[in-house]
């Protein structure tokens, strides 16, 4: 019922030319991957390149992060309309990096989901917990917070337009997956966030992706659990044979 999305957040590698030649060996790879959509969100200078290269074929791209004015005096930033009009489909919004180093908020993340949405973009939305907060019993609560502050204020509308992707902290570059059941929890408890505030029929058709250390050999398994969605995938995303071995779990 709900279309798999399998996502690669390239963070800040690849050149333009590296760019190139990932397409190059990846499409034909997932030509005939009719089973979900695929998008890939390399780094904001490599976009053009990108979209260039995924013409005619059924990947997307995203950015990695989006400002939510839409134009201005407002040095270093790109806005919705600007990575519209450069051919993006995707922005993902509240990545835990962007959270951790950069001083993304659940005020900001909505700020700019309400950007990207008017934008014509479709975002990932990002939530999760940190280790010690897992550690200490908090994983539900930072999750409600992080809904409740970040999404819940959204228009039903919006909402529906919308991907949320759980990425546990601890699980991210770490080589720490989160075992398919301890995602399938999280998962869970962010449908209820969303049955509650956004009724039944809506959460039944939230995509919800799992993040964190997918790799090639535990996607099956993660795959298997009905709650989950899709990946986004970060370092096994750069290798054009291992992320479509992922796309073709
Ligand atoms: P890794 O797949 O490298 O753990 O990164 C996950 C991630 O942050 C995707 O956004």
């Amino acid at each position: 019922m709900r279309t798999p999305l399998m996502a690669g957040n390239w963070k800040m590698y690849k050149t333009v030319s590296e760019t190139r030649a990932f397409f190059e060996a990846f499409s034909p790879l997932v030509a005939k991957s009719t089973h979900c959509e695929i998008a890939i969100c390399p780094p904001a200078v490599n976009l053009a390149a990108a979209v260039d290269a995924v013409r005619g074929t059924r990947i997307a791209i995203g950015a990695q992060n989006l400002f939510w004015e839409k134009l201005g005096a407002y040095t270093g930033e790109i806005s919705g309309a600007m990575l519209k009009a450069a051919g993006c489909t995707w922005v993902i919004i509240g990545h835990s990096e962007r959270r951790q180093y950069f001083g993304e908020t659940d005020e900001t993340v909505l700020k700019r989901t309400r950007a990207a949405l008017e934008a014509g973009l479709q975002p990932i939305v990002c939530v999760g917990e940190r280790i010690e907060q897992r550690e200490a019993g908090q994983t539900e609560t930072v999750l409600r917070e992080q809904f409740a502050n970040g999404i819940a204020p959204l228009t039903p509308d919006a909402f529906e337009r919308i991907v949320i992707a759980y990425e546990p902290v601890w699980a991210i570059g770490t080589g720490k997956v989160a075992t398919p059941e301890m995602a399938a929890d999280a998962h869970r408890l962010l449908r209820q966030q969303a049955r509650s505030t956004f009724g039944t029929e809506a959460a039944l058709r939230l995509r919800i992706l799992y993040g964190g250390s997918v790799k090639p050999d535990n996607i099956r398994g993660l795959m298997a659990q009905t709650e989950i969605d899709g990946a986004l995938v970060g370092g096994a995303s750069l290798d054009p044979v291992g992320f479509a071995s992922i796309v073709n779990f």
